[in-house]
């Protein structure tokens, strides 16, 4: 039964016109893409990018993206956008690479970065919000990373997620939602889902909180300024239920504690009473849902990587507040040109063994022409004695 009357794609054309799109690139204007990229020039050794569609490919034009050219370089390259926080939004962040030079030792993943990146000088340290994609260097690592930034460190996903490591375009998606889920999708399949709580090591995350609030003195906390203490703590005083366990659950929760009301009773003369709030909780293990998922000023895409060998190529990024758009994206990109690109590939291939059994042929009459050649100098050198 049609609904309302609205016909199909009048809902498409209005879900997606609810859709922000921060950035999105697909490389279809020719060397253009130059005037939007900015290569790092912190480095002198940093290796060059071309626009490639690669050896084989489903589309000539519409699969060409940023392929690595140098082997045995580092890689720093990168795109600004409109900065935005994503706070109480989902973040989607989307792209598709390919490692036609079958991988052996190499970074094929992105890094998203505050708006203040210095793109000219981006290099290993350039700090960033998110990296996320694939990794691969021998047999030990074949992995996606999805590294997080707060409170000034980096935190790694606890589960592992193992990346693609065939030549063909993989299609790579992070989702990370408003209320602390995240979902990695490789090829649009879900392939982990969970709590950013509990899939990322936050242990050093609270430990620093404390060890940091106790080596200061009063004094100190008092004139710091940039402390920014949040509406809701974790409530210290709540216990553990008895049938939690740690091992399949993952770190218990502890409810959310409304601050308590400010009681003028018990303020130390001169004292900020948020400062004196945290002082009276220094003890406790807090974290705050502002400091799980939200980056303030997100501004900049980049590659910024190292690969023994080159040939990967990067295309199609995205990155976007819906989920659907990014699912459509993946389908009229990826998706249109997956299928002819395991085509091509299976038709080179049989080329090129066509083409080696000949040359075993060749090699074979040439093998035996040589034979009688040096069969005939041996019979020459050995007349001159
Ligand atoms: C490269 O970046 C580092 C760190 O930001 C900086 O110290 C160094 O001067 C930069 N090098 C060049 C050549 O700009
Ligand atoms: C979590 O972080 C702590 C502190 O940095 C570290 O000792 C521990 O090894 C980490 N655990 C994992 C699984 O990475």
């Amino acid at each position: 039964m049609a609904a309302s009357g609205a016909p199909l794609w009048a809902v498409c054309v209005l879900r997606l016109a609810l859709a922000t799109v921060y950035f999105q690139e697909e490389f279809l204007d020719g060397e253009r893409w130059r005037n939007r990229w900015v290569q790092s020039t912190n480095d002198s050794q940093l290796g060059h990018f071309r626009l490639s569609s690669g050896k084989f490919y489903g589309h000539k034009e519409k699969d060409k993206g940023l392929q690595t050219t140098q082997n045995g370089r580092f890689y720093a390259i990168s795109a600004r956008f409109k900065p935005f926080s994503n706070k109480g939004k989902t973040l989607v962040i989307q792209y598709t690479v390919k490692h036609e030079q079958k991988m052996d030792c190499g970074g094929g993943y992105i890094k998203v970065f505050p708006a203040d990146v210095d793109q000219k000088n981006l290099n290993g340290k350039s700090q960033y919000y998110i990296m996320f994609g694939p990794d691969i260097c021998g047999f030990d690592i074949k992995k996606v990373h999805v590294i997080l930034h707060f409170k000034n460190q980096y935190h790694s996903n606890k589960k592992s997620i193992r990346c693609k490591v065939d030549g063909f375009t993989h299609l790579y998606t992070l989702i990370l939602r408003p209320d602390l889920t995240y979902e990695v999708k490789i090829d649009s399949q879900s392939i982990e889902a969970g709590s950013i709580e509990y899939d990322w090591n936050l242990t050093s995350l609270k430990k620093m909180e404390k060890s940091s609030a106790e080596s200061k003195d009063w004094a100190q906390a008092k004139d710091d300024k940039s402390q920014d203490w949040e509406k809701h703590f974790l409530d210290a005083s709540a216990s553990k239920p008895s049938d939690w366990n740690s091992e399949l659950d993952g770190d218990w929760p502890a409810p959310m504690l409304q601050k308590p009301p400010y009681q003028d009773g018990l303020k130390p003369e001169g004292i900020d009473k948020d400062v004196w709030l945290h002082q009276k909780m220094k003890n406790t293990n807090y974290l705050t849902e502002y400091d799980l998922s939200e980056f303030e000023n997100i501004g900049a895409i980049g590659l910024e990587l190292w690969q023994v060998r080159s040939g990967t190529i990067f295309d199609n990024f995205l990155i976007t507040d819906d989920e659907e758009y990014a699912e459509n994206f993946g389908k009229t990109t990826w998706g249109e040109t997956k299928g002819p690109e395991r085509e091509m590939d299976a038709i080179l291939a049989k080329e090129e063994m066509k083409k080696a059994h000949e040359e075993d042929e060749e090699e074979l009459l040439m093998g035996k022409f040589n034979g009688q050649e040096s069969h005939f100098h041996r019979f020459h050198r050995r007349d001159e004695f």
